[in-house]
């Protein structure tokens, strides 16, 4: 399947968010990937350029999956809400609600091993619970998503190790087991 199938090319169920956006951020990544991050929503740059994580974090995430042996091209990298919301506040459930059937269906597509899930926002979307992303990093809870049951790992947001150094190797350590449970791809 073409990249491009699983672009979405007009949405506008979240009044505030179609004022609030530039364009629509679709993920980014093999249509194919054994390992799917989503982040929360695009930030500034993401909007301005239209690819997920392509600002601050994204260059730490670049540099987690190099350290951790992959390369960003081999992974599929998507949010949970695909706009920019006001002030890069956090979506409301609406939105996240409203965007859920776009990430199914992203999801569903690729059907990846492993959903990794960087940060709250995407954690307790998918999990469906409170979730302490910090205390509970690297554990894989079995959860319905779209038409079947999946993996999602739970991991700590890249922006989160900017205020705190110590997140960095928990970060790093997680991408390294979702990596193994995906067969370690390497993109040759
Ligand atoms: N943070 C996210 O959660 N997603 C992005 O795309 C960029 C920053």
């Amino acid at each position: 399947m073409a990249q491009d199938d699983l672009a979405v090319a007009e949405c506008t169920r979240c009044s505030e968010l179609v004022d609030s956006r530039t364009r629509i951020v679709n993920g980014v990544g093999p249509a194919d990937a054994e390992i799917i991050l989503v982040g929360e929503a695009p930030g500034e740059r993401e909007d301005a350029e239209g690819e997920p994580f392509v600002g601050r974090s994204g260059e730490i995430l670049n540099d987690v999956l190099r350290d951790a042996g992959l390369d960003r091209t081999v992974v599929r990298i998507t949010n949970t809400v695909r706009c920019r919301p006001p002030d890069n506040r956090d979506p409301t459930a609406e939105e996240r609600s409203n965007c859920r059937p776009h990430l199914d269906a992203e999801i569903d597509a690729v059907d990846p091993s492993v959903i990794v899930t960087l940060g709250k926002v995407p954690s307790e979307n998918l999990l469906e619970r409170s979730v302490a992303v910090t205390n509970e990093a690297g554990t894989v809870e079995s959860v319905s998503i779209g038409e079947t049951v999946r993996d999602v790992m739970v991991c700590v947001h890249p922006a989160a190790t900017l205020y705190d150094r110590s997140q960095r190797g928990t970060l790093e350590q997680t991408i390294v087991e979702a990596a193994a449970i995906a067969g370690n791809p390497s993109g040759d």
